[in-house]
């Protein structure tokens, strides 16, 4: 299927490091490059893809993995994004890229894949392939004012309409919004208040242009879109005992307001659940979300994840330090969402029209996303 044959024969080759050399066919190039410019938590890409003649392996590399991330959600989340990305990528080369399940996601052997794609010809060119390149998170402030009932319903049958298993609830009423960013900025609190995250936070920050580049992966501070004087303080509490001080002094919510105010500054939310709670569940919640994110990009519409909800408010008994603030937001979130109920909320996001972002998070190259995790 993917041998080099004719105009492929000029085939890309790939330095997966200083021993292997893998030779990627221009079509299988393109796959992976847009498999690699999925979104994932705090663009930690954990992703790895083995190309073979007639499939594509993808791989979770756990040394990527989020300290913060719960049963694997975000992770596979992200993991999803990338097989939809690689499926609608492979569509424009006529060949239907079908995800099996393999599901090596615990198992101690890395080396085995969580995903094939299998790939044989046919099918139809899908038309989100245009903006899989474009799609990016935008944290500017969004336009309020409200998107047509026709626009949402676009965006959910985009997403829902191939993966029953997902549902998007939204909040429009200025109201509701106001509430619901409260219930992030609780939730952001907890996540600001817990060691492990803030490690892992400031982990993945990117506060130079030299680490950007150097890296290719993680939170570039510019793309936070942070208001004047808070990228600063951000990179003062680097140490948790700076961080611990904020919170004594009662000054968290400086750090939490941003993301409430941005919340109201939106003209929706949407709120991606999933019926089942399995890591299965969770990659193909991710395709679901990559559809919606792309389709919305096709409409010129911005989107902003917004994460700590998803991961904190299932919490309430883990964390009994934030027992009654968990369940208070839990409280004001099934009032919100009343058709939630037994649902695993998987993401929610910001939409609205906006300026574009001031920066876009960079990738790492196709050559560094080849082969096994090591
Ligand atoms: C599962 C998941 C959770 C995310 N959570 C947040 C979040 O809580 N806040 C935020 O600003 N961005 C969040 N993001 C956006 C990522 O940081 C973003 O996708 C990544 O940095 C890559 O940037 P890009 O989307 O512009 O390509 C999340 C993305 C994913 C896939």
């Amino acid at each position: 299927m993917l041998q080099k044959k004719g105009s492929e024969m000029a085939s890309v080759v790939e330095m997966t490091s200083a021993t292997m050399t893998t030779e990627l066919t221009p079509v299988q190039h393109d796959i992976i490059k847009a498999a690699a410019a999925a979104p994932s938590p705090d663009n930690n890409q954990p992703w790895k893809f083995v190309c073979q003649e007639d499939s594509i392996q993808v791989f979770f590399d756990k040394t990527r993995k989020l300290e913060s991330d719960v049963d694997y959600m975000f992770d596979m989340t992200g993991i999803g994004g990338a097989v939809e990305n690689a499926i609608i990528a492979a569509s424009h080369h006529d060949l239907v890229a079908e995800p099996v399940w393999l599901g090596n996601v615990e198992k101690p052997d890395l080396k085995l894949p969580v995903v094939e794609l299998k790939l044989t010809s046919g099918g139809s060119p899908d038309p989100l392939n245009s903006v899989v390149e474009e799609r990016c998170t935008c944290r500017k402030p969004y336009s309020k004012q409200p998107l047509e009932t026709a626009i949402l319903d676009s965006l959910e049958a985009a997403a829902v309409g191939r993966f029953p298993q997902a549902q998007i609830d939204w909040i429009t009423d200025p109201r509701a919004k106001q509430r619901f960013g409260n219930v992030v900025a609780a939730m952001d609190s907890v996540r600001f208040r817990i060691p492990e995250c803030h490690r892992e936070l400031y982990k993945q920050l990117r506060f130079s242009r030299n680490e950007v580049e150097q890296t290719r992966d993680g939170l570039d501070v510019r793309t936070l879109e942070l208001p004047p004087g808070v990228a600063t303080m951000l990179k003062g509490l680097r140490s948790w005992e700076a961080m611990q001080a904020v919170h004594r002094l009662r000054l968290t919510p400086l750090l939490t307001i941003p993301s409430k105010v941005a919340v109201q500054k939106s003209a929706a939310i949407a709120v991606v659940s999933i019926s089942t709670a399995s890591i299965e569940s969770y990659m193909h919640g991710g395709r679901a979300i990559e559809r919606l994110w792309l389709a919305a990009t096709a409409l010129d519409l911005s989107m902003h994840p917004l994460g700590s909800p998803a991961i904190f408010l299932p919490q309430a008994k883990e964390r009994p330090q934030f027992r009654s603030l968990i369940e208070r937001s839990q409280q004001e979130t099934f009032e919100l969402l009343p058709r939630l109920g037994n649902r695993t909320m998987q993401l929610a996001f910001r939409v609205g029209r906006s300026k574009p972002p001031t920066a876009r998070s960079l990738r790492r190259e196709v050559s560094e996303v080849l082969g096994c995790p090591k």
